[in-house]
């Protein structure tokens, strides 16, 4: 009989990144691993970027399953990979690599995560205009999901607009345009769904300081950052009566391909698993 202890045909997994002990991949995937009855293990392993392709290599020599990446690798996992996915390649980043038949595959589960989340809270964001806010890493999952999604209007905002230029360049999308910063109430007036892929709002950091007012009462308001869960701007937006949309949940959907690829379940995104999480973060 089963003690719920991993045998030794157990399917091994973990995530890579220095440092990652704050990372909460190990308390979700062992969430997983004990809902679903899996015979797995999923592991942190602080990796020193210098040592990255060499631990890489080793880890899939010892028969992982796979690896979540996180920073500061997810650059040269895009480098080391065999072969990527679509959203690898438009993101130019990395975070989940899986080992499979002596190949090294890497994939990025941002931006279905993205999309999944949305999904779930009802939101289409082929319904109207979208505007996002910043042009780093988070901001190219989120508009490689929109535009993937057919978004017909995306508008990017960026405190360095030259930064949003180059990405709205790199995309060659006619739906995204550059627009003004700071963002402009002409812009906010007929948006349906503003996101902010910036850090601000994070613990820590500054607030993300926009006047929502002129947002239509349908508008829904998204933010990535997830510490905290409610940002000033959510606050906001929940105090004029917008829909909101925080962050935790794109944490959870980009996971769930990675547990997918690693332990050949597909585990469920549901509200057991979000206050699971909460009581841990
Ligand atoms: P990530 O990979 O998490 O998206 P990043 O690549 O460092 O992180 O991007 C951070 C984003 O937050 C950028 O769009 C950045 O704007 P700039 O391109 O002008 O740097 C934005 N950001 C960070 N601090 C900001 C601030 N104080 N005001 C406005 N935007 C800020």
């Amino acid at each position: 009989m089963s003690d719920g202890a991993p045998t030794g045909a157990a399917r091994v997994a973990g995530v890579t990144g220095w440092p990652v002990e704050h990372s909460l991949s190990p308390r979700l995937h062992g969430f997983w691993l004990r809902r679903h009855g899996v015979d797995g293990v999923y592991a942190p392993f602080p990796v020193a970027a210098a040592a990255f392709e060499t631990a890489i290599r080793g880890l899939a020599a010892a028969g992982l399953s796979g690896v979540n990446v996180t920073v500061p690798h997810k650059r040269r996992a895009f480098e080391i990979a065999d072969e990527l996915d679509a959203a690898a390649r438009a993101i130019g980043a990395v975070n989940t690599l899986v080992f499979r038949d002596g190949r090294i595959l890497g994939r990025n589960t941002d931006a279905p995560g993205f999309m999944a989340n949305l999904r779930q809270h009802g939101v289409d964001p082929a319904v109207g205009p979208v505007t996002v806010m910043g042009a780093g890493g988070a901001a190219r999952a989120a508009l490689h999901a929109l535009v993937q999604a057919g978004a017909p209007d995306i508008r990017l905002v960026n405190r360095t607009p030259e930064s949003a230029r180059k990405l709205a360049e790199e995309f060659g999308n006619t739906a995204i345009t550059v627009q003004p910063y700071p963002v402009s109430q002409a812009v906010l007036s007929d948006t349906a769904l503003l996101v902010n892929t910036t850090s601000l709002g994070m613990t820590g950091q500054a607030a993300l300081d926009i006047d929502l007012t002129p947002l239509p009462a349908q508008a829904v308001v998204h933010d990535i950052v997830y510490v905290p869960l409610e940002t000033p701007l959510l606050a906001a937006a929940r105090g004029r009566g917008l829909k909101t949309v925080d962050g935790l949940g794109m944490l959870l959907h980009q996971a769930a391909p990675a547990f997918e690829a690693f332990y050949g379940v597909r585990p469920e995104v549901d509200a057991a698993l979000r206050r699971h999480l909460l009581e841990v973060l």
